[in-house]
């Protein structure tokens, strides 16, 4: 096998979106007691804002693991481990069906509780601990916010890259959320990146070349989750094959022919992502916390 077997796809990004995230998140740094950073479990590393821990200062943090339930939940516990050895405070969710959400608020109070004592020192009574939601979009913030609110507060839909303008977002017992437009904000220069947020669905998978977008996350499922493709697609995945051939070979397992043995590996390729989106390959996580550095400044 090749040392780069993944093809180079032509990513169009959004520029402009960093800046403004940055901004936003310094302007409103001020008015909040803490920040929590939401990620999507099964890429904390491309979920993540790579300028956080500068932009964030010196607030308490909280990371929060989001779609558990799609996550492969050895990889979860090492994430958990990682963020927690870093000393930042952290929860594992399933916004979805709400697992995990009620831990928020405690884990708020924990991990504030010098604020609590400061206010009630100052006989700040009722002064409530006020949040900055951060996450890029798509990750389940309004599905998080909702569920931690207990009602509809956040507006909740499939539609990556959409912004909306932040509010203020009261939760009872003394907490306020500030939700936070979802801006992308990741690094602009990493194809991987990209790729990651294209097929967890944080942004539009139309901006790249489905077939190779396909053929790429089949070579990462062959190298971490092969039973994932023989369970699923019915083959054991070649060594020697590369990421297109590989579509090819389940395309033939579903009998997505065109004509005289040519298989449809574009519409090969729209199905194991929407499987993979759907969970039904399993859970799997396409980040490991050791494959790369993950700089938390901590
Ligand atoms: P955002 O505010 O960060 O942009 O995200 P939002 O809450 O709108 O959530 C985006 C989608 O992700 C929603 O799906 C939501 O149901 C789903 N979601 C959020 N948290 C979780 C989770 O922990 N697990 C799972 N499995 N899904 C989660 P949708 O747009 O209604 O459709 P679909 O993605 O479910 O098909």
């Amino acid at each position: 096998m090749a040392d780069n077997p993944y093809e180079k796809m032509n990513i169009q990004w959004f520029p402009g979106h960093m800046t403004k995230a940055q901004r936003m998140i310094e302007e409103n740094l001020k008015l909040v007691d803490a920040v929590c950073e939401i990620l999507d479990a099964r890429i904390p590393r491309s979920s993540r804002n790579p300028d956080i821990d500068r932009l964030a200062g010196d607030k308490p943090r909280l990371v929060i693991l989001n779609r558990i339930d799609l996550a492969d939940p050895a990889v979860t516990a090492r994430w958990r481990r990682t963020f927690e050895d870093k000393g930042l405070a952290i929860l594992e969710t399933d916004a979805k069906s709400g697992k995990g959400v009620k831990d928020f608020a405690p884990a708020v109070r924990r991990l504030l509780k010098d604020k609590l004592a400061e206010f009630e020192a100052k006989g700040q009574v009722g002064r409530p601990l006020r949040v900055m939601i951060l996450g890029i979009p798509n990750v389940g913030k309004s599905t998080f916010i909702n569920k931690v609110a207990g009602r509809k507060a956040a507006i909740a839909g499939d539609k990556p890259g959409v912004t909306r303008g932040k509010q203020w977002i009261n939760i009872d017992r003394g907490l306020d959320l500030l939700d936070t437009p979802g801006i992308l904000w990741p690094k602009f220069d990493s194809q991987e990146v990209g790729e990651m947020l294209a097929i967890t669905n944080a942004i539009k998978a139309d901006v790249l070349d489905k077939e190779t977008l396909g053929a790429n996350f089949m070579l990462r499922l062959r190298e971490y989750y092969p039973q994932a493709l023989t369970e699923r697609y019915k083959f054991s995945p070649d060594p020697d094959m590369n990421g297109f051939e590989l579509l090819e070979e389940a395309a033939k397992k579903r009998g997505f022919l065109v004509s005289r043995g040519e298989y449809d590996i574009e519409r090969m390729a729209n199905t194991l992502l929407g499987e993979y989106h759907d969970g039904k390959l399993g859970r799997l996580s396409l980040e490991q916390p050791d494959d790369g550095s993950l700089d938390t400044g901590k």
